[in-house]
């Protein structure tokens, strides 16, 4: 997922967006804006954002939104989680898979997060343990590179759109890898914003932005893709693929918040002018008031199986 400030800049009319984005965009055009300190990418540092409390919120909704759960929780199913695993999370942010891990492997179970984000990790215990599931899981700080866990412990180890944000996606597989148990499960999960389909008048306009903006925000944008090779190329056998799309036509939060961040990103990194970007987010807003906003994006799941080592047998 790529998403930072849903709340900062809500448009509630046309009217609205054209005079409010046009303003924000403007005062912001050239130099990061409050939420972008340090790295367009905010996921990359949360700790170091201007208020990391709002990105809590940003989690949490995109974790209620109904699309959302359908599709991590089919991609769940797919990784074959059993009652009894213990399962590691890394990128587990404020814990919403974790959650859902806890209950599928039941109290004879045991789910460990880990997070970069002090901000994320404190607020994870706290969500888990107003859900009673404080005692199922376990939040860390870490970084997903290197983690801090003996090697082949872990009956399943994932990563949950977290390869599209971080510098060096390899590293964290081959940790997820390292830390799984022979004939154990390593899955991932990412969206692929190459896939990001918008029935807009002005397509030129927003293949800019929607590119321009994927380019300069991250290291992979297309990262959805990258995953069952990812698993392949680090001999994980039985390696399969889930492809599930998004798809809104309501412009629900998610969407809303990807698109606002889109059109003010593209502005502050000089791909369009304010005036642009506000004409292209009023014709989104149009098209919703009209009944015919269209949206999808494909998100990919890949899975595979830690093989015995060499000379060993199979569990
Ligand atoms: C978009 S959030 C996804 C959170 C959670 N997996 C979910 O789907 O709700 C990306 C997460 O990756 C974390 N992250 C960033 N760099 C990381 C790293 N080097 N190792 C582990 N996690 C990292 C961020 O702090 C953030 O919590």
């Amino acid at each position: 997922m790529s998403m930072s400030h849903v709340r900062s800049a809500r448009l509630g009319s046309l009217t609205l967006a054209r005079s409010s984005i046009s303003a924000r965009l403007a005062s912001g055009c050239g130099s990061p804006g409050p939420g972008l300190a340090k790295h367009a990418d905010p996921y990359r540092a949360i700790d170091r954002q201007a208020d990391p409390a709002q990105f809590v919120d940003i989690l949490e909704s995109r974790g209620r939104a109904p699309s959302q759960v359908r599709l991590r929780r089919r991609f769940l199913r797919f990784a074959g989680l059993r009652p009894g695993w213990e399962v590691l999370e890394v990128g587990s942010g404020t814990g919403v898979l974790c959650r859902d891990l806890a209950r599928m492997v039941g109290a004879r179970g045991h789910v460990i997060g880990v997070d970069p984000s002090r901000v994320f990790v404190a607020a994870a215990r706290r969500l888990a343990r107003e859900d009673g599931l404080g005692r199922r899981i376990d939040f860390r700080v870490g970084d997903g590179a290197r983690l801090r866990l003996p090697a082949d412990r872990f009956d399943c180890a994932l990563a949950v759109t977290v390869l599209l944000h971080v510098h060096d996606p390899a590293a964290i597989v081959a940790e997820l890898v390292r830390v799984t148990r022979p004939g154990g499960v390593v899955g991932l999960q990412d969206q692929d914003l190459g896939t990001l389909v918008l029935d807009h008048p002005d397509r030129a306009l927003t293949r800019r932005i929607v590119d321009g903006v994927a380019r300069r925000n991250y290291v992979e944008p297309l990262s959805g893709r990258t995953l069952m090779r990812r698993l392949v190329e680090q001999g994980l056998t039985r390696v399969r693929l889930r492809t599930d799309v998004y798809q809104d036509t309501s412009y629900e939060p998610f969407t809303r918040g990807l698109i606002e961040r889109r059109a003010r990103h593209a502005v502050e990194f000089g791909i369009v002018a304010a005036r642009a970007a506000a004409r292209w987010v009023a014709e989104v807003e149009r098209s919703v008031a009209e009944g015919r906003f269209f949206l999808t994006l494909n998100f990919y799941g890949a899975v595979g199986v830690k093989p015995a080592p060499r000379g060993g047998s199979s569990p």
